[in-house]
């Protein structure tokens, strides 16, 4: 009963969907229709409200993830930072371990690994990318490690072959946060094909959206055998793995995800091509726009074709005093700049008080330890365009606006 044909619901087909439309302005006409659809199949089947052997619409988001990313192993949860906190869980990973994280991020990079009760040990950022320096990764590996967690931060891969190499060298997980990268692709390989496990958030913004969600896909059976008896119930490890499975126990998390939630992404499937084509667009008529401005420098990837376009950061490289009147200025000029988006880099918010968990002091918590992530939070870092503007906003727009903030730019 829960089996959803994408192309004869209520009529609508992918073709009929509008690319403009979710998440960042509400739901797709698509998604639209798939509520519809689960409102009319629903009544009188639970399991569109409560599916707690994951059978019905979670297991067929999970399958078709588990095609578009390529990997063995979808689970779904409810939410990105759940998927990191089960693959930290699944992986043994606990109090005594340190785990080398990255300072620029949003903070649900971190607290799972922080909610675990492992140390995280800060390792600087390039100031090309933003993401984890492996030079910088390689000097903070000590013999409490246990796990590398790079960002695939604004939607394109982290450079992995380092850290793989670090992995292997110093028998380390590698557990990737690909909350913005979902799409992206390095030489015909999703995110998912690097590491032990990635993990992708399906919230607001994200190119496929159930509203909220999560997703942790990897290819090792153990940790997916692992996340799943944490965070599901156990019926559903029992129904997958037999009742034999060590890990039932009914003594795990309750991470499911919404059956409907489930149905919201598995419809914004067929809105992804389209999406990740305008994202894509608008990033690259951006900065044509833009072109060369001495006080604004693009982030730059070596790899664009295979970015995900999760927003338009930039670094501000005038005079630290000037980048909050420079945003004013460009928002005069309808040009959404605001500085952000991450504001004060993670290693620095941990020397407050009342944090709701324990943590160990590491040298890497002090200010100094990152000068990178430091310097680009006080005085460099904008955000040109969200991820959600990237929905809403056309190439034709993305390119006006780059070319008003090159006019701005000339004057400072
Ligand atoms: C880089 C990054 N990691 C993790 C998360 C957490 O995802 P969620 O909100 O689904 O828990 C987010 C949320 O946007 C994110 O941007």
């Amino acid at each position: 009963m829960n089996h959803y044909d994408r192309t004869t619901v209520r009529g609508f087909s992918q073709a009929d969907t509008p690319v403009h439309q979710s998440p960042g302005s509400g739901m797709s006409l698509f998604q639209a229709a798939m509520l519809q659809h689960a409102a009319t199949v629903g009544i009188g089947d639970p399991s569109w409200l409560s599916d707690l052997e994951g059978a019905g619409m979670v297991a067929e988001l999970e399958r078709e993830m588990a095609r578009f990313l390529g990997v063995r192993n979808v689970l779904a949860v409810s939410s990105g930072t759940a998927a990191l906190h089960a693959a930290l869980l699944a992986r043994g990973i606990g109090q005594g371990d340190e785990v080398i994280v990255t300072p620029y991020s949003w903070g649900q990079s971190i607290s799972p690994v922080l909610f675990v009760g492992a140390t995280p040990v800060f390792a600087d950022i390039l100031p090309d990318t933003l993401c984890l320096d492996p030079q910088s990764v390689s000097d903070r590996i000590g013999p409490r490690t246990r796990a590398i967690l790079p960002v695939h931060l604004f939607g394109d891969i982290a450079p992995m072959d380092p850290f793989l190499e670090m992995a292997r060298k110093h028998g380390l997980a590698v557990i990737a946060d690909g909350a913005h990268a979902f799409g992206a692709e390095v030489e015909g390989k999703s995110a998912a094909g690097f590491g032990d496990a990635c993990c992708f958030s399906l919230g607001r913004g994200k190119l496929v959206s159930g509203g909220e969600g999560g997703l942790l896909a990897t290819n090792d059976s153990g940790i997916f055998k692992g996340a799943m008896a944490i965070t599901q119930h156990p019926s559903r490890s029992r129904r997958e793995f037999g009742f034999d499975c060590d890990s039932v126990h009914d003594l795990g998390l309750n991470y499911r995800l919404h059956p409907l939630a489930a149905a919201l992404a598995v419809a914004g499937i067929s809105d992804l091509p389209g999406r990740l084509a305008n994202r894509r667009a608008v990033w690259t008529a951006f900065r044509e726009g833009l072109g060369e401005a001495l006080v604004l420098r693009p982030i730059s990837y070596p790899s664009t074709d295979s970015l995900a376009a999760y927003g338009l950061p930039l670094s501000w490289e005038g005079d630290p005093d000037r980048r909050q009147t420079f945003t004013g200025l460009a928002q005069e000029e309808g040009v959404p700049l605001r500085c952000g988006p991450v504001r004060s880099p993670l290693h620095m918010r941990l020397g407050k008080a009342d944090l709701p968990f324990q943590v160990k002091q590491h040298q890497s918590h002090l200010a100094g330890s990152c000068p990178v992530a430091e310097a680009h939070c006080a005085g460099k870092e904008l955000w040109a365009l969200s991820a959600i503007d990237m929905d809403t906003v056309n190439p034709e727009n993305a390119f006006e606006m780059g070319m008003k903030l090159h006019e701005l730019a000339m004057f400072q």
